[in-house]
């Protein structure tokens, strides 16, 4: 069972305008023929706390007009702490919202030491008990709780006393025994509440001030709370990262149990879905639950892409949750970012849309002992052409293209030295035969017919840029 044991204040409400006491209301209507009462013209008092038909108004709409002779209820908001007089309704009558209720201070604004306001009484419920506030004021108890009521006086001042009205039997009564408030609270006791205790509980302070509290024990239930497409969270495998990763469940995760006043309903939703109503809700002492719809589960949706860049085009898009815009751009032409954006589960996009940019590639490099032409902004289709100084010989390619990557088609070439073609010798030749041999080149001579190579007749272009040996000459082959 859900419970609010050892929480002396239970707030349903905040109420934000700040207008001080108004003991009597009258709302009439100008023109003369009345309609009823609005809810919103009760008087404002971020100390009170109104409800109309079972539930507080916060939770209903309060643009309602209440029928004449109709109540709305009010308590104050920390019960207790003030002093509630005056009842604890507003009549609608034919002049308007009638009521005489005040919330009053405490010697808890003294923190408990003035002796010229009433003492301050505070509670806690024992044991997992439930103690919820009416809407009247009234402590709500379910049967059997043990509740400690709390009169707040300074011990040194005197002794407060208590006195009831229920009649059948007595309550004890006594300084708190704990250190820390043995000073402080004088306590009333009721154990195994039962319907017999319910009723007044006044605290009278040496100077004759009262405060009270109304006790009311009742086995109170409210109907079973039924949420369409809903899941009990229990029937759920656990979380692992704090979220729920089951797309396309649109049902409420309904967590807590129970239909005894104090029971609490709270709701969630599978992720990229978005929660439609009350995140929570509580059986109440007035038997209904504190909202009289339960929430539903929407799916959550990113708002529409702003206007594309120039150029960009939109290739898929999904504007739920989960869902992409997928991008793209024309030929030579790139996107600035991923091509894709993710529609977030709390209903954001992942990035901006990107946009598209003209692809340039990035000027090339000149090899060592050589030098790149290209045009000035070297475009997709443009062209790099390589060539080297003299006495050297590119290794690689001598033009390149842009490509649609922003990258040159080939790796940059070397250029490497070179031998220079020795010519051919005198009645033979040489091959094959260049201008110039680039580094490790072969060269072969031969001879015309009756002649001879007159040394190698295999010469390699070396790395000094010379030949491996000197040209051999031809020579006559002597018959022998
Ligand atoms: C006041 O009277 C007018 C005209 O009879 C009616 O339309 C209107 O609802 C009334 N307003 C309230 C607050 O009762
Ligand atoms: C409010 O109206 C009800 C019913 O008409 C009546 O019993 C009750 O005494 C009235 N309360 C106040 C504070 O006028
Ligand atoms: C408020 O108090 C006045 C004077 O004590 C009384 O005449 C009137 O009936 C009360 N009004 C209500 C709504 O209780
Ligand atoms: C209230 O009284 C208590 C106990 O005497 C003291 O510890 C605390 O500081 C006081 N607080 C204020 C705000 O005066
Ligand atoms: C949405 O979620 C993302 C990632 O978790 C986060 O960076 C972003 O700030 C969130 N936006 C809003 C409006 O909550």
């Amino acid at each position: 069972m859900e419970s609010n044991a050892g929480s002396n204040v239970i707030a349903f409400l905040h109420l934000c305008i700040v207008i001080l006491f108004v003991n009597q209301v009258q709302a009439t209507n100008s023109s003369g023929t009345f309609g009823g009462c609005p809810l919103s013209s009760l008087p404002h008092n971020p100390q009170h706390v109104y409800s109309y038909a079972g539930r507080p108004i916060e939770s209903t709409k309060m643009d309602q007009i209440v029928p004449l002779d109709d109540i709305a209820m009010i308590r104050c908001r920390h019960v207790g702490l003030f002093k509630q007089n005056g009842g604890d309704t507003f009549n609608c009558t034919s002049e308007g919202w009638s009521g005489n209720v005040t919330c009053t201070d405490t010697n808890h604004v003294t923190n408990y030491t003035s002796e010229s306001l009433p003492p301050a009484i505070v509670w806690h419920v024992a044991g997992g008990g439930v103690s919820v506030v009416a809407a009247g004021g009234q402590l709500v108890l379910l049967p059997g709780a043990i509740v400690h009521l709390d009169c707040l006086f300074p011990r040194l001042a005197g002794n407060p006393a208590w006195s009831w009205t229920p009649e059948y039997r007595r309550y004890p009564t006594g300084w708190s025994l704990s250190s820390s408030e043995r000073d402080l609270h004088y306590r009333l006791s009721v154990y195994y509440a039962r319907q017999h205790d319910s009723g007044t509980f006044t605290c009278t302070a040496p100077s004759a001030l009262t405060n009270s509290i109304t006790i009311l024990v009742k086995e109170l239930r409210c109907a079973e709370l039924v949420v369409a497409r809903s899941v009990p969270e229990s029937a759920l495998p656990a979380v692992v990262f704090g979220r729920r990763q089951t797309r396309g469940d649109d049902r409420v995760i309904v967590a807590g149990s129970g239909t005894t006043m104090g029971s609490s309903r709270f709701f969630t939703c599978f992720d990229g879905y978005v929660l439609n109503g009350p995140q929570q809700m509580t059986c109440l002492p007035s038997g209904l639950w504190s909202a009289a719809v339960p929430p539903a589960c929407e799916v959550v949706r990113c708002p529409a892409l702003p206007p594309l860049p120039p150029l960009v085009r939109l290739r898929h898009l999904s504007l739920t949750a989960g869902g992409v815009a997928l991008f793209a751009c024309p030929l030579s032409y790139a996107l600035t970012a991923a091509p894709s954006i993710v529609c977030l589960t709390n209903g954001t996009w992942s990035a901006p849309v990107p946009h598209c940019k003209e692809v340039v590639c990035p000027a090339p490099e000149s090899p060592e002992h050589g030098s790149v032409s290209t045009a000035a902004l070297r475009r997709v289709g443009d062209v790099a052409v390589y060539s080297c100084d003299e006495a050297f010989v590119l290794q690689g390619p001598r033009i390149v293209t842009c490509t649609n990557a922003g990258t040159w088609s080939k790796p940059k070439p070397n250029c490497v030295i070179s031998c220079q073609s020795p010519g051919n010798p005198r009645n033979g030749r040489v091959s094959p035969r260049l201008l110039r041999y680039r580094l490790e080149a072969q060269l072969l001579v031969s001879c015309s017919p009756g002649y001879r190579p007159a040394g190698p007749d295999r010469l390699k272009c070396l790395r000094t840029g010379k030949w491996s040996a000197p040209l051999p000459p031809c020579v006559p082959v002597i018959a022998g």
